[in-house]
């Protein structure tokens, strides 16, 4: 299948429609938004202003700068455990990029590939784009939204070319032990899939839970996405990466997609690594005062089900006791109360019956959506 026709059967994303609706209302709150909400730490900005006034404002290296890539291999070996070098490492314009070049570079034609849901919308398409037939894999509420090797198992048809795996996950907040990650790797790896892992929200985990890499322990068969926008609050500087065995593949796609990515933004990257995690654990301590926080609040209001995540910045209820479809329930919360929240088929079929709801905002909002949420429960 042609980009052309892959387009054609790609939808709008429905996280958009929700943006642009709630752009329409003054008094709106978002709860739909998957980015942090905090500034950019001061040395990285500081870092990045450096950059521009000593006019680093050219075309970088195609796979990025070198220091960065050194930095992330190095970052890599001592938190994740994987055994890379800067060659292994490819500077991508976020891990939105990543993605599609992991795909792109190792699926054909006609390939399938398992997308374990609810997930990250950006997964399906990728694999429709790359010419492949995403195969959408549910994983229910009972399990707590965690993959099973025996369901991989189960999945694996002749066509199978390779499985994407988000720790924590995006919208559930599901987040993998290691050994349920190395009992799944097993399973893909002798069936001679690759494991493609989005690992964005690695810093994102909550009472002593940890996030794990595939690639420590299956570096051969996996390709590992990262990414600065969740960890530093840099969406909009577009600094993510791939590490991977062999990046050449998708170096090529890469250099013709968009050459290099901003040499700036790359040096506001490079700060980010080297000067630790001060400013990013005072981030991530105040998200846990508000998951406490919206899980109190959220597990006493009527006909709402709901479990604490485990990780990401996303509570994922259950709203089918409303009576209502999650789309029908997102779209009149808005329009009763102005609280926007996801409707959860967005993140795939078995997502219907939930909404995604970000806490990626200040407590003071937080407690005003959901007295307004809760008096709309009330009122149904
Ligand atoms: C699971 C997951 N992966 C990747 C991304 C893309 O992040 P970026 O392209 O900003 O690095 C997102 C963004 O919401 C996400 O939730």
């Amino acid at each position: 299948m042609s980009i052309g026709e892959a387009l054609d059967g790609i939808k709008a994303s429905e996280i958009r429609r929700m943006f642009d609706l709630a752009a329409k209302r003054k008094d709106s709150i978002s709860l739909g938004i998957g980015e942090p909400d905090f500034p950019t730490p001061a040395n990285i900005k500081e870092a990045a202003k450096r950059a521009l006034d000593s006019d680093a404002t050219h075309y970088a290296p195609n796979g990025g700068v070198r220091e960065l890539r050194e930095a992330i291999a190095e970052k890599s070996r001592r938190e994740n455990g994987i055994d890379c070098a800067a060659e292994n490492v490819l500077v991508t314009v976020g891990a939105t990029e990543g993605i599609l070049l992991a795909l792109a570079s190792i699926i054909g034609n006609g390939d399938e590939v398992l997308v374990p849901t609810p997930a990250f919308l950006n997964y399906c398409p990728c694999v429709s784009l790359s010419g492949g037939v995403p195969r959408e894999l549910p994983c229910s509420e009972e399990n707590d939204f965690h993959l099973s090797a025996e369901d991989v198992k189960r999945s694996i048809t002749d066509r199978t070319k390779a499985i994407i795996i988000a720790s924590p996950n995006n919208p559930t907040g599901a987040t993998l032990s290691r050994d349920e990650l190395e009992k799944i790797a097993q399973v893909a790896v002798k069936k001679g899939l690759k494991i493609i892992t989005d690992e964005v929200y690695e810093r994102f985990v909550y009472d002593g839970i940890k996030s794990s890499s595939a690639a420590s322990f299956e570096w051969d068969n996996t390709i590992t996405m990262n990414s600065f926008s969740k960890t530093y609050a840099m969406t909009g500087w577009r600094v993510g990466y791939v590490i991977a065995k062999d990046i050449s593949r998708m170096l090529k796609l890469h250099m013709y997609l968009v050459s290099c990515v901003s040499t700036f933004s790359q040096y506001g990257a490079l700060a980010a690594v080297r000067d630790g995690y001060t400013s990013v654990d005072r981030m991530i301590s105040e998200y846990s005062k508000r998951r406490d926080l919206v899980y109190d609040r959220l597990s006493s209001m009527k006909h709402i089900r709901v479990e604490k995540p485990e990780g990401a910045f996303y509570f994922f209820p259950n709203v089918s006791g409303t009576g209502m479809s999650s789309k029908d329930f997102a779209d009149r919360l808005f329009e009763e109360t102005g609280v926007v929240v996801v409707n959860g088929s967005a993140f795939g079929e078995c997502g219907d019956g939930y909404v995604r709801i970000s806490y990626a905002t200040s407590m003071e909002r937080l407690r005003e959506a959901m007295d307004r949420m809760e008096a709309f429960l009330d009122r149904i």
